[in-house]
């Protein structure tokens, strides 16, 4: 079956890790046609705005986009096309799985739970203003839609894939009303699947027990700031941003991309580790009913990692981006690791 899926380069080291990611899809013979986009700042200058309907519209006809990382300035000019994107078209649930890699030094080699980030509102709303010269609010929203729907997702997605327990974290000892509410929502929803285990942990203690005792979580439901921050701790205790994926999953479509961003520290030299993508790239393989090319990938990259000789610098390594995507094209051609 042909497929039609929307491809967003993006910015930095973004073109890199996108063209080796769709070098080893195109090794496994899956039929695509690529619709190329651009976003941001890219956009901005082709089109006179970031966020372009040809875009937004190609991604709500074909349903599911890979993409690279785009750039936000800080503190000034545009708003983050990533936090809009998610807005146009209601990519509501931010998938992040965080699980290990073979040979890749890190804190936890056994771990394996799974983030899912709220995409749609908290202070990612955008809502600030200045109140009087050197006042500055900052709105945080927090509706009970978004959090029953978060929650039930969460819960939907351990039906699914065998897990057992969810967590919702929070800060709602402070933020009483709008934490309070999450939590809220979060223990109706979780009446309806009396089969897993559902408990809570507030934020700041929930971190210290990531580091300490992460083998305690399993799927892990949070607000979006508190998502976006814990799934970069989560990434570290694998092995750093370049292992971990993610999908921005809503009603009009599904977007693929990884955890980190542009790294325009080492964008242009080829030495992008394009792992992240490349596991969003099995996810989206998998979410397209493509399940053998997605395994097939997946046993490919794992058969690298277990090789432990192409391996990119940001874990060790020499290998350049485009030397690791060859080796994993070269074990699916070698038809590696066929066992899953
Ligand atoms: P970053 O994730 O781009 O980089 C953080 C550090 O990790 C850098 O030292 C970078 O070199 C390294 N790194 C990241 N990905 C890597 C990879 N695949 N291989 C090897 N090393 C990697 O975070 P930063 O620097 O805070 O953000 C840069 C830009 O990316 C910003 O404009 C930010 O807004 C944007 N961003 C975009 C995201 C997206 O499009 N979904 C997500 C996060 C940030």
């Amino acid at each position: 079956m042909k497929h039609n899926i929307t491809l967003i380069p993006g910015d930095g080291i973004g073109p890199e890790i996108v063209a080796a990611t769709v070098r080893v899809i195109e090794a496994t013979g899956v039929d695509i046609e690529w619709e190329t986009h651009i976003l941001g700042a890219q956009a901005q200058e082709k089109y006179g705005t970031t966020l372009p309907e040809s875009t937004t519209d190609s991604i709500k006809r074909n349903k599911v986009a890979l993409k690279g990382p785009q750039m936000t300035p800080v503190g000034k000019g545009f708003t983050s096309v990533n936090v809009g994107l998610r807005k146009a078209l209601d990519l509501y649930a931010n998938v992040r799985p965080v699980k290990a890699l073979p040979n890749v030094p890190c804190r936890y080699p056994e771990l394996d739970l799974v983030i899912v980030r709220e995409n749609t509102e908290d202070l990612y709303a955008g809502l600030e203003h200045v109140v009087i010269p050197g006042v500055v609010e900052s709105i945080k929203i927090i509706t009970e839609k978004a959090s029953t729907r978060i929650a039930k997702y969460a819960f939907e997605y351990s039906r699914l894939n065998n897990r057992k327990k969810v967590t919702a974290v929070h800060k709602a000892n402070i933020m009483k009303l709008s934490d309070g509410l999450f939590l809220e929502c979060f223990y109706n929803v979780s009446k309806d699947y009396p089969e897993i285990e559902a408990d809570d942990k507030i934020i700041d203690n929930c971190c210290m027990q990531l580091v300490m005792r992460p083998e305690q979580f399993d799927v892990l439901v949070l607000e979006n700031l508190y998502g976006d921050i814990v799934s970069d701790l989560c990434a570290g205790l694998i092995g750093g941003l370049g292992l971990a994926p993610g999908a921005n999953i809503g009603e009009l479509g599904a977007v693929f991309e990884a955890v980190h961003g542009s790294a325009p520290d080492i964008a242009g030299q080829g030495i992008a580790n394009p792992t992240a993508l490349m596991l969003s790239a099995i996810q989206m393989l998998h979410h397209i009913g493509e399940k053998d090319a997605g395994n097939r990938f997946n046993d490919a990259l794992l058969a690298v990692f277990a090789d432990g000789k192409t391996i990119t610098k940001d874990l060790g390594g020499t290998a350049k981006t485009n030397e690791f995507a060859r080796a994993i094209v070269e074990k699916i051609e070698q038809g590696a690791g066929r066992a899953a």
